[in-house]
C-alpha cells in the first residue's frame, strides 16, 4: 500500500492488489483513489501472502469503473496481471482469443494481454507438465516472453501466478520498469518511488526484457529467453525526500524546494574562474562546434521551459533553435540531420511523446542531450548525453520545480556551447554564472511574500476565465501561469504573447476580466518595458482588472493595475526564474479556495507513458 502510495501519482483512476495464495489469487480492486482501495481493504482483508502484485490506474481503454480496474485475473482464477502502456494490437489478438471460446469482462487491452498469457501459459503446462519450478525457466517466465513477443505497442506487464508461487515476471516495452534489490527481498516498481522505503539499490531494465524476480533471485533476458543485463544504480534520495514535509500539499512543498533545486542543479558544474564543467554531456567538443541547429523536444510545462530556453540559447550561442512539442515534431516530416542537436526536456524522463521523438531524432543521425529529473529513466538512457535537474523527486502531477531546474540546465548548456563556441567571453559567462547563484535566494524572498498573492486568488475562486500576457521570456511564462490554472484549477485560462493581443484575442476583454501580465524589468537599453505598460493599458481600458508581476522598484506600473506583485531585480533573461513562482502560488492558492486535490487534478497523470 506504501509503495503503491507512492505512485499514486502516476495514475488514480482505481488500484488494486493481488496476492497469491496456497487456494489460487486473491485481489481487491476499486475505482477512484487509492484510499477507496485501502477502505475496501480494510473492511475486507487479503490472506497474508510473500507474493503479489498492485496497480493504479490511469484510464486508457475502458472507463474508470471497478470492472476495468487492474489487476485483471484469469485463467481460473491463478493468473494475475498488471499492466501500463497501450497495447495496439490488443483489437485482433481480442477476436482471435474469442473465437477460441475466451470471454471478457473488461474492456481493457490489459485483460486481453492477460487472457493470452493465460492462453500461452497454459498450453505450456500441457507440454512440458505441471509447473513448479522458479526463476529462469519457469513457465511463467517462458510464458510471458511468447507473450511479449506477440504484443505490439507500450507495455510493462507484471503477472503472477497460483502455479508458481514466489515469483513475479514482468516484461517491458517501451514503458518503464525498474527493479528494487533488497535483502531477502526483491520489487518491481514504474519507478523507484515504489520501493524507496525499502532499498535504493535499483536495477534499470532494458527495452524489451523480461524480468523474474523472487525473494532471493532477479533474472533478466530478452523476449527470447536470451540473458540479459540490466544496470545497477543507487538512487541519490531517499524516503524523506519523497514525504510532505510539513506542507498540506506535495505542490506546495515542491514549491518550496525551488529554491534549492536551481541552487543543485547550479551545483558542481562550473569552477571559480565561471569556466563551466558539464562531465555527464559526453558529446565530442568537436562535434558540439559543428553543430548549426538545435531542437528542443518536450511536451507541456517542459515545453515552456524550452521555450524561455530558446532566447537564452539563441542569445548567447547564436544557433537558430527551435522548440517543438514532441508529438508533432514527429509526424510532420522534420528537417534533422548530423548537424542538429536535439535537446529533450522531460522531467520524468519516460514522456512516450518525447521518448518517440527522440527516437526518431536519433534515426537521421542528430545527436540527443536529455534534461531529465528522474535517474536511470528511458529518455536519458536512450540519449547521446544527459543533463540532469536535480530538483529531487517531484510527486505532486503539475510540475513546479522541475520547470525551474529545466530553464537553469537548459541555461547551463546553452552557456557550456556559447563557451565552447567561443560565442562568450569567459568573463561573460562568469557574470551570468553569478547572477544564476544569486537566484535561489531571490525566490525564497518571492516565497516568502506569498501572502499577498494567495489572498488574492483565494479572493478570486468564482472566476470563470483568466488570461495571461507576457512579453518575449515573459511569454513562455505566461502560458504556464494559464496552465497550471487549468489543470489545478479547472478554469479556462490562456496565456498570449502581449503584443499579438490586438490581433484578435483582445476580443475576449469584458468588464471585470482578470488579466495577469508579467511585465520585464524597466531597466536596460532594450527594454520592453514601455511596449508591455501600453498592452496593459489596452486591456484595462476596455474593462480589464490587472495584476501584474513586475520588477521591485517599478513604480511606474501602479497606475495601471488592481494589484502589483513585485519580485526582486535580475537580469531579463534569468527573470522567468522568478515571475512563474507567483503564478504557480496562484493557481494552488485559488484551486485549493475551490476546495480541489492540488497534488492529484482530475484526468491527469505525473507519467504520461502513451502517445
Ligand atoms: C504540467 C505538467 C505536464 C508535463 C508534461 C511533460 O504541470 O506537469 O505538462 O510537463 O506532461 O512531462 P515530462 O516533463 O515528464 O516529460
Amino acid at each position: 500500500m506504501e509503495g503503491l502510495r507512492r505512485l499514486e501519482y502516476r495514475g488514480y483512476d482505481s488500484a488494486g492488489v493481488a496476492v497469491v495464495t496456497a487456494d489460487g489469487i486473491s485481489m481487491a480492486k476499486k475505482s477512484g483513489k487509492l484510499a477507496n482501495l485501502i477502505a475496501e481493504l480494510a473492511a475486507n482483508p487479503l490472506p497474508a501472502s510473500m507474493t503479489g502484485i498492485g496497480h493504479t490506474r490511469w484510464a486508457t481503454h475502458g472507463g474508470p469503473t471497478d470492472k476495468n480496474a487492474h489487476p485483471h485475473v484469469v485463467d481460473d482464477g491463478k493468473l494475475a496481471v498488471i499492466h501500463n502502456g497501450i497495447i495496439e494490437n490488443y483489437a485482433p489478438l481480442k477476436a482471435d482469443l474469442l473465437k477460441q471460446g475466451y470471454t471478457f469482462v473488461s474492456e481493457t487491452d490489459t485483460e486481453v494481454a492477460a487472457v493470452l498469457l493465460g492462453d500461452i501459459y497454459r498450453s505450456l503446462t500441457e507440454v512440458e507438465g505441471a509447473a513448479g519450478s522458479e526463476g529462469t525457466g519457469a513457465l511463467l517466465t517462458e510464458a510471458m516472453q511468447l507473450a511479449a513477443q506477440r504484443l505490439e505497442g507500450a507495455f510493462t506487464l507484471l503477472a503472477t501466478h497460483a502455479g508458481q508461487p514466489g515469483i513475479v515476471v514482468a516484461a517491458r516495452r517501451n514503458s518503464p520498469l525498474v527493479v528494487g534489490l533488497g535483502d531477502g527481498e526483491n520489487f518491481l516498481g514504474s519507478d523507484v518511488s515504489g520501493f524507496i522505503d525499502y532499498t535504493r539499490r535499483a536495477v534499470e531494465l532494458g527495452q524489451d526484457q523480461v524480468v523474474t524476480i523472487s525473494a532471493n533471485s532477479v533474472e533478466i533476458t530478452d523476449f527470447y529467453g536470451a540473458p540479459a543485463q540490466g544496470k545497477e544504480y543507487l538512487v541519490d534520495w531517499d524516503a524523506a525526500a519523497a514525504e510532505k514535509g510539513g506542507y498540506p500539499s506535495f505542490m506546495e512543498k515542491e514549491i518550496n524546494d525551488q529554491p534549492e533545486a536551481v541552487a543543485q542543479t547550479l551545483l558542481g558544474r562550473s569552477d571559480i574562474d565561471g569556466k563551466l564543467i558539464l562531465d555527464e554531456l559526453r558529446i565530442d567538443a568537436e562535434v558540439l562546434k559543428t553543430i548549426n541547429k538545435i531542437i528542443v523536444l518536450a511536451c507541456g510545462t517542459s515545453a515552456y521551459a524550452g521555450q524561455v530556453a530558446k532566447y537564452a540559447i539563441e542569445h548567447w550561442c547564436r544557433i537558430p533553435t527551435e522548440v517543438e512539442l514532441s508529438h508533432e515534431f514527429r509526424y510532420r516530416d522534420p528537417i534533422v540531420d548530423e548537424k542538429t542537436l536535439i535537446v529533450s526536456i522531460s522531467q520524468s524522463g519516460e514522456t512516450m511523446d518525447t521518448l518517440m521523438a527522440v527516437r526518431y531524432a536519433k534515426e537521421q543521425g542528430a545527436k540527443t542531450v536529455s534534461i531529465c529529473n528522474t535517474n536511470g529513466s528511458t529518455i536519458p538512457r536512450e540519449s547521446d548525453a544527459v543533463l540532469y535537474t536535480h530538483a529531487g523527486p517531484e510527486i505532486a502531477v503539475a510540475s513546479t520545480k522541475a520547470f525551474l531546474a529545466q530553464i537553469t540546465a537548459a541555461y547551463l548548456l546553452g552557456l557550456y556551447l556559447a563557451q565552447l563556441r567561443g560565442n562568450l567571453f569567459q568573463g561573460q559567462i562568469k557574470d551570468i554564472l553569478a547572477d544564476l547563484a544569486k537566484v535561489p535566494a531571490k525566490i525564497a524572498k518571492v516565497l516568502d511574500n506569498a501572502e499577498q498573492i494567495k489572498e488574492l486568488a483565494t479572493s478570486m475562486a468564482d472566476t470563470r476565465t483568466v488570461l495571461f500576457l507576457g512579453r518575449h521570456v515573459g511569454y513562455p511564462v505566461a502560458m504556464e501561469g494559464a496552465l497550471k490554472l487549468k489543470e489545478l484549477a479547472y478554469i479556462h485560462a490562456e496565456g498570449f504573447a502581449a503584443g499579438e493581443l490586438k490581433h484578435g484575442p483582445i476580443a475576449l476583454i469584458e468588464e471585470g476580466q482578470p488579466v495577469i501580465v508579467v511585465v520585464p524589468s524597466p531597466r536596460g537599453r532594450d527594454s520592453l518595458h514601455s511596449k508591455v505598460v501600453s498592452n496593459i493599458q489596452e486591456v484595462r481600458a476596455r474593462g480589464a482588472k490587472t495584476i501584474v508581476i513586475a520588477e521591485e522598484g517599478d513604480e511606474s506600473v501602479r497606475e495601471h493595475a488592481e494589484h502589483v506583485f513585485y519580485i526582486p531585480e535580475t537580469t531579463p533573461l534569468l527573470a522567468p526564474l522568478l515571475t512563474t513562482v507567483p503564478l504557480q502560488i496562484f493557481a494552488l492558492a485559488l484551486a485549493t479556495a475551490k476546495g480541489y486535490d492540488v497534488d492529484q487534478p482530475r484526468n491527469l497523470a505525473k507519467s504520461v507513458t502513451v502517445e
